[in-house]
């Protein structure tokens, strides 16, 4: 891989190496105590093991931790937006120390190696990285429901487990290799947690005028309650590649991580894993990670002016609010429509669902047909 790299177009992996921590263990488990992970920690393990979250190589020590939360940047000067810790209780904290097994659902998935342990700082995190204390924050309410004593040190994960879209799941190394072998020298990346409609098709066809290739990479990792689940999602997603894409030109592959719904800060954290997939580009759109109204809708986009482009290592792809015009007959945004909003269909992601559970039709202009039949299916095996 590092000869792959080394002659490549596309980016080198932050930090500069692309980190591989997926590694058998030798010895006797059964001696060593273990710690059960949530899903959003089990997630973080596969990303740093596979090198999503180069250059971490596990979960952040007391000095990242602050100033990652602080200034946006790792201990050694590298920007970095969320920080990746591990919080167990007080209690499991005093017993441990050393190499330790980390589990998910009772199995042996990876090590830790502990080497600090320190206080979490919650509101003062959740004020810096997610802009409210509040616990209606579905990320804030995740981060108070973690323990209060973060555990770093560097990690392991025995095996990648490729779940349930296994023929979508790549690691870095693939995805470079696979960019690299279709001749793609510029990519462009999508993060999405959402349904695909008409204004993601948008974004993802006017950056392919632009770039060779498009990774479409869903989040499928944990999502709040009422986001559409990654099953119903990643169907929609085949279906709309098989009969509006340029097969060659585009890879689906999923994002492990759990969503954060941090916004701005968020989007920098989706940036960084995108050049570590080994993307040129990245597409950040109006309220990107946003939740409720926590967030400007543009905030995601102004918050990258914190660092040198150079620093990021890919080129972020910035669109408007898009949506259809009738009067125009196709997709638009404030940049190139003349016309005042009641020409535009705009539908809120409530009025989607609520539309949805009614049993009522989306339209054509907002979602395809095939997607809507597939989010309609969803719906009705629901109620
Ligand atoms: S997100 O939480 O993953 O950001 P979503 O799946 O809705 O949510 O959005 C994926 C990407 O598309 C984000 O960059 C978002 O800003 C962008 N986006 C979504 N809808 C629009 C739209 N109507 N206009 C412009 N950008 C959009």
């Amino acid at each position: 891989m590092t000869n792959t790299i080394a002659r490549s177009h596309l980016p080198t992996p932050h930090g500069g190496v692309l980190i591989n921590r997926v590694q058998k263990f030798d010895g006797d488990l059964s001696t060593l105590p273990k710690i059960e992970l949530s899903e959003r920690n089990f997630a973080d393990l596969e990303l740093i093991a596979t090198g999503v979250y180069s250059p971490l190589t596990g979960f952040m020590g007391e000095k990242d931790y602050l100033n990652v939360v602080e200034n946006m940047r790792l201990d050694s000067g590298l920007p970095w937006s969320v920080p990746i810790t591990l919080g167990v209780s007080q209690e499991v904290a005093d017993q441990l120390s050393g190499l330790v097994v980390l589990t998910h659902g009772g199995e042996a998935v990876g090590t830790l190696n502990i080497t600090e342990k320190y206080a979490a700082r919650k509101e003062w995190e959740a004020g810096h990285v997610y802009k409210t204390t509040e616990e209606a924050h579905p990320g804030v309410a995740a981060l108070y429901a973690q323990g209060d004593i973060n555990l770093a040190g560097e990690v392991t994960l025995f095996e990648l487990n490729r779940g349930q879209f296994a023929n979508h799941h790549y690691t870095p190394a693939e995805t470079r290799e696979i960019f690299e072998t279709r001749g793609w020298k510029t990519v462009v990346a999508f993060q999405t947690r959402n349904p695909i409609h008409r204004a993601h098709e948008y974004l993802h066809k006017v950056a392919l005028e632009l770039v060779d290739g498009l990774f479409l990479n869903p989040l499928v990792g944990a999502t709040k309650s009422d986001d559409v689940p990654a099953d119903t999602r990643m169907e929609a997603y085949e279906k709309l590649l098989e009969h509006y894409y340029p097969k060659t030109r585009v890879l689906l592959g999923v994002y492990p991580a759990a969503m954060r719904y941090a916004g701005p800060r968020e989007a920098i954290l989706h940036a960084i894993s995108r050049r570590n997939y080994g993307c040129t580009h990245f597409i950040v759109g109006r309220d990107h990670a946003g939740v409720g109204s926590y967030y400007g809708t543009y905030d995601a986009q102004e918050i990258f002016g914190a660092y040198n482009p150079e620093e990021l290592g890919l080129t972020i792809l910035k669109f408007e609010h898009t949506f259809y015009c009738q009067t125009c007959g196709q997709m638009v945004s404030p940049r190139t429509c003349p016309h005042d909003s009641k020409h535009h269909l705009i539908l809120s992601g409530t009025r989607v669902r609520g539309m949805l559970r009614a049993g009522e039709n989306l339209p054509r202009e907002f979602t395809r047909p095939e997607v809507a039949e597939i989010l309609r299916a969803a719906y009705n095996a629901q109620e």
